[in-house]
């Protein structure tokens, strides 16, 4: 390894860098762009736009083979295999075609009803509690960005609405617990394969739907699809759209509680909130993501070694002042900002359309109806590992807003 700097020995889970990372990016951006840490497994962290965009179109020298940005990198053929963010060409893009159909434009529109009636309801159901009659503080996190997503990801799915709690309880286990106890996250993952094993066994490709269904009638068309690539796309597509959109969802409403001119402006001209969604996408990008080094590599003047684990906090990148001046301040306007929260090259996120929809019309019925709200408290805590958002949000609303 090359020489060690300040930024050396890092901890994802410090305090301070939980609660404001970019107040070490921005330094580590001058003095050491890339750092490396023995703690929780090992890793190489990357701050500067120009780095991570270099690993993340290089997928030969940097592997999808493990996602994770905690714990002991897996030998190989022990991995979570969750295609196809977790394949490598040339797998990927036979893995990544078989979903794309799921996210086509008319798709996502067809869930845009199912989002709006959840959210009008969790509203009304807010506004109307003993809570903000009482003038106590109701948790925004918890009582809706919590919320939409799982409804939504559970429709997509088609698994019954039932097990909508079993699902937010697997999340939180897989990818808040689990990036510091391994033990708690190899639970949930067995729990989730499982789940998927036991609807596969029991649906046939005419009457299954959802993305199990389609990758059923794929498979009677053809399509080499074997029962652990089904099981792996399904487990994927149920865990990569809750925690990444509700702790985005979670962010936007932490910025409106705190910015009163910001909530203010897109009460009153709605028609910016889809620039505003890109906007708080762009500076609380919530998602980071590890890569395996596959051969020595160079990045920011550090020797990398095949096998070790580099770790891509696409917020960082979004924040590089080379890209972005005055990059960490929101700016609400008719422009819409480029980003790239939703990551870059092969893995770009196929959901990114679902999550701007659900993002949109989320912020769209909280604004209509609680277009004023204060945070309870002028601190959050905020989840890490591979997504950032805040663990909890009691905000106060006026009783008055149970009127509108
Ligand atoms: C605000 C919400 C979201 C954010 C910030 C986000 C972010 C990301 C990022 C950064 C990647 C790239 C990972 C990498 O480079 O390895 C990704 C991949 C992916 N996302 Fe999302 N995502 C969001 C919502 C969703 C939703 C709602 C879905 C729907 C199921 C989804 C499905 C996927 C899939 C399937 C991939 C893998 C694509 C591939 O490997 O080819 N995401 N997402």
């Amino acid at each position: 390894m090359s020489e060690r700097t300040d930024f050396d020995g890092f901890d994802l889970y410090d305090p301070g860098y939980l609660a404001d990372p970019e107040s070490i990016w921005r330094p580590m951006r001058d003095r050491c762009p890339v750092a490396h840490s023995d703690s929780r497994g090992g890793a190489w962290l990357l701050s500067r736009h120009g780095d991570i965009c270099a690993v993340a179109l290089d997928p030969d020298t940097f592997s999808s083979r493990a996602g994770e940005v905690t714990g002991p990198v897996p030998a190989p053929g022990r991995e979570l295999k969750i295609p196809p963010v977790s394949s490598d060409p040339p797998d990927h893009a036979r893995d990544r075609r078989l979903l794309m159909p799921l996210f086509g434009k008319e798709a996502v529109a067809g869930l845009e009803p199912l989002t709006r009636r959840t959210a009008r309801e969790l509203v009304a159901s807010i506004v109307t509690s003993d809570a903000v009659r009482a003038g106590h503080p109701v948790d925004a996190v918890a009582e809706y960005a919590r919320v939409i997503p799982v409804v939504v990801t559970t429709k997509m799915l088609d698994l019954p609405a039932a097990d909508e709690e079993l699902f937010r309880q697997w999340t939180l286990r897989m990818l808040k617990d689990g990036a510091q106890d391994y033990a708690a996250r190899a639970e949930a993952v067995r729990a989730i394969q499982s789940y998927f094993r036991a609807r596969l066994h029991s649906s046939t490709p005419g009457e299954a739907g959802g993305v199990m269904g389609h990758l059923l009638r794929r498979r009677a068309e053809g399509e080499p699809l074997s029962d652990e690539r089904i099981v792996g796309m399904c487990f994927l597509m149920l865990i990569a759209g809750i925690d990444t959109t509700w702790s985005a969802l979670g962010s936007a409403l932490w910025h409106l509680a705190a910015h009163p001119e910001h909530r203010r402006l897109l009460a009153r001209r709605p028609e910016l909130i889809p620039n505003a969604v890109e906007e708080f996408l762009r500076v609380y990008a919530p998602v980071t993501i590890g890569r395996v080094v596959t051969r020595d590599a160079t990045i920011g003047g550090r020797t990398l070694r095949a096998g070790d684990r580099v770790v891509l906090p696409w917020a960082a990148a979004n924040l590089d002042p080379a890209v972005h001046p005055a990059s960490s301040e929101v700016r609400i306007s008719a422009h819409r900002p480029r980003h790239l929260a939703f990551g870059l090259g092969i893995h770009r996120c196929l959901g990114a359309q679902l999550a701007q929809m659900e993002l949109r019309v989320a912020l769209e019925e909280w604004l209509t109806r609680i277009p004023e709200f204060v945070p309870a408290s002028p601190e959050v805590r905020w989840s890490g590992g591979n997504t950032r958002g805040p663990e909890s949000l009691p905000v106060r609303i006026p009783s008055s807003a149970s009127a509108r």
